[in-house]
């Protein structure tokens, strides 16, 4: 039997469009990208959470001369919150990065190491992740939850 996966999400023409509450997280990732350590790739990511707690955290990459060490900005900002706020589900994650070497005009989207984390994240606190996806400027994007970034994603169990 054939089967489809699809999944619907919001794309703004930029920041000016999103609600005051989703303009702050995205400001935050875009703040974020500040605090990358990011001197290999010079792709600097922030990373900026509301939780249902009503606070913030922020995560960006942190890389290594040994490049596999380096950690992606969206698994530092959920090791922070896991430590910082024990047991407070993430209600909306943003993420936002400053190319560098290029332009950053177009929504980041996260890589998929990230994505599993974020996912069992998600899981973990039985409470849904919002993410918005944007650059420095230009379109962003809203996806209503984390697990639509990840089919079939695995679980520790065989079936899903
Ligand atoms: N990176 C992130 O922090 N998040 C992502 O979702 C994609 C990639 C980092 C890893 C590395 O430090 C740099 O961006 C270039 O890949």
């Amino acid at each position: 039997m054939e089967k489809t996966f699809s999944f619907v999400y919001d794309e703004y023409d930029s920041i000016a469009d999103l609600t005051a509450e989703d303009a702050l997280l995205v400001e935050g990732a875009r703040n974020a990208t500040k605090l990358a350590y990011a001197p290999y790739s010079n792709f600097l990511v922030g990373a900026y959470a509301s939780l249902a707690s009503g606070d913030f955290v922020k995560g960006s990459n942190q890389e290594n001369a040994s490049y596999p060490v380096g950690i992606c900005a969206e698994r530092a900002l959920l090791a922070s919150t896991a430590q910082l706020f024990p047991d407070v589900p993430i209600n909306t994650l943003a993420i936002s990065y400053n190319n560098l070497n290029g332009s950053s005009s177009l929504p980041l989207c996260p890589c998929g190491m990230c994505r599993q984390a974020i996912n069992e994240f998600e899981n973990r606190y039985n409470s849904p992740i919002r993410i918005i996806l944007s650059g420095m400027e230009g379109k962003v994007i809203v996806v209503s939850q984390a697990s639509q970034l990840l089919p079939l994603s695995f679980n520790g169990e065989a079936f899903f």
